[in-house]
Formats: C-alpha cells, sequence, structure tokens
C-alpha cells in the first residue's frame, strides 16, 4: 500500500514536472521596449524559472516579408540594420543547444545593440554563451538565416500583436499576462505556476515542486481566496 502511494506521488510529480508553460517571446532585435523585458525582466528571472518554463523567441516584431523569384525580402522597423541583426538572432536561437544557452544570447545581443551599437554584438555574444559562431555565420549568410527570418514572420502574423514585445503564454495572448509580464515576469509565472499546481496537488506539493520563484513573502502579497477559492 505504502509503495503503491510512493508509486502514483511519483507520477504526479513526473507528471507536474513535464507541465511547463510556453513563453513565448514576439520581439525585435532593435527595439527597446524590447530590450527593456529581455533584460530586465527574462534574464534575470530565467533561473528560477527555468524548471517550469518553455522559451520560444521570435525575432520579428513589426516586419514585413515577401517571397519572391530572388529570395525573401524583409522590411524591417528600425530600417535594414534590425533585419540583419533579427537573423542572427534567429540563427543564433537555432543553434543554442538549450533554452538557458538561448535565453543568454538574446540577453547578451539586445544588451550590445544598446551598449555598443551592436556591432560586435555576434562575435561577443557567441563567445559568452558557446554558440558556434561558425554556425551562426553560415546561417546568416545562407538561405537558412532568410527562412528562419521568414518563418519568424509567419509566426508573429497568426499573433497579429498590436505592441512590441508581446509575450504569450501557452500561445495565448491575454492583456493582464502581457502587462504583468512586463513589469514582473518572475511573479506571473509563480502566480501561474501555482494555480496550475491547485488543479494538480495542494498548495503544500507546489510550494515544493511547482513554483521555484515563490518570493519568501508571498503570502502578503497575493490573496489566498484567488488561488483557492
Ligand atoms: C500550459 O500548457 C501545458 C501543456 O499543455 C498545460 O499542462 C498547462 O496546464 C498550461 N498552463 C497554463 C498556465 O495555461
Ligand atoms: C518561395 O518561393 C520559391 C520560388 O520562388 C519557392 O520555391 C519556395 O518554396 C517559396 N517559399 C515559401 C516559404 O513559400
Ligand atoms: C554546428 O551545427 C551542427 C548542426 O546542428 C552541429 O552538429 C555542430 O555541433 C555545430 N558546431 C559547433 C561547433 O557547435
Amino acid at each position: 500500500m505504502l509503495k503503491l502511494s510512493a508509486f502514483l506521488l511519483l507520477l504526479v510529480l513526473i507528471n507536474l514536472s513535464e507541465q511547463k508553460i510556453r513563453i513565448t517571446i514576439l520581439y525585435e532585435s532593435l527595439c527597446p521596449d524590447s530590450s527593456k523585458f529581455i533584460n530586465e525582466q527574462l534574464a534575470p528571472c530565467y533561473d528560477s524559472i527555468k524548471d517550469n518554463v518553455d522559451i520560444e523567441f521570435v525575432p520579428y516584431g513589426k516586419a514585413t516579408h515577401k517571397n519572391t523569384t530572388a529570395g525573401f525580402k524583409f522590411e524591417c522597423q528600425h530600417g535594414p540594420r534590425e533585419c540583419e541583426l533579427n537573423i542572427h538572432h534567429a540563427c543564433g536561437i537555432k543553434y543554442a543547444s538549450s533554452d538557458s544557452q538561448k535565453v543568454k544570447f538574446v540577453n547578451c545581443m539586445m544588451r550590445e545593440a544598446t551598449e555598443n551599437n551592436g556591432n560586435n554584438a555576434v562575435t561577443t555574444c557567441t563567445k559568452q554563451t558557446g554558440i558556434s559562431f561558425d554556425n551562426v555565420s553560415r546561417c546568416y549568410s545562407g538561405k537558412e538565416g532568410q527562412t528562419l527570418h521568414a518563418g519568424h514572420g509567419d509566426r508573429t502574423e497568426t499573433f497579429a500583436p498590436s505592441f512590441i514585445p508581446t509575450i504569450l503564454f501557452n500561445n495565448t495572448f491575454d492583456q493582464y499576462n502581457q502587462d504583468r509580464a512586463l513589469n514582473n515576469l518572475c511573479s506571473l509565472v509563480n502566480e501561474l505556476c501555482l494555480r496550475e499546481a491547485y488543479k494538480q496537488l495542494t498548495y503544500y506539493n507546489c510550494n515544493n515542486y511547482c513554483c521555484n520563484c515563490i518570493p519568501y513573502n508571498y503570502q502578503y502579497n497575493y490573496p489566498y481566496g484567488y488561488y483557492y477559492g
């Protein structure tokens, strides 16, 4: 009997650990609001939420693309330089081997664009994260980068975002989540995790196994009734 309960508990925990929330970030490489979100929310918060989330970066924003006989033609909101950087982002993301590496790379690229005009961004950020510079360069110079950028365009268009960055949770836009994400991503993810965990388990288990970045004083910040009522 004890064995059986232990086994069932294990199943529930395995199940829970696989139920990640997908965070999709529709952004563009020279957009100050995108930098602000990535540098000040996502990157600092990521380590404490990484077990609970999958990250999808979509560097495209308000660009447009056309498929022509000569290849894809892009126009980016902040000009041709932004298209070049978006494609470098796309290639870095493609050749990163984990979400954690992607987050570090994109964070570095956004910071470099703000602080150093992005001129040495690719060299600096591949070196800093261990993503292959050769793979990224080859991807950027060839068809692959164009195709990835166009794919990000198609992905962006399915959501028709009115604001960049737009942050989606499980492929869904919600204005409340959007506003909270831009101001306190970590706290929002905790809240989503708590709700999720509450559906599956008890508060107690949630606290230990699901939500890794609950602030110590969460009970003062969040109304209990919201989760448990
Ligand atoms: C997100 O999607 C996962 C996988 O489908 C699901 O288990 C979970 O309930 C969803 N979470 C939220 C907060 O929508
Ligand atoms: C783009 O157009 C070329 C021919 O001009 C075609 O071979 C290719 O499949 C098109 N790609 C997409 C993604 O539509
Ligand atoms: C480049 O990409 C290929 C294909 O994904 C991968 O097998 C290879 O390890 C990468 N090269 C380096 C140096 O990371």
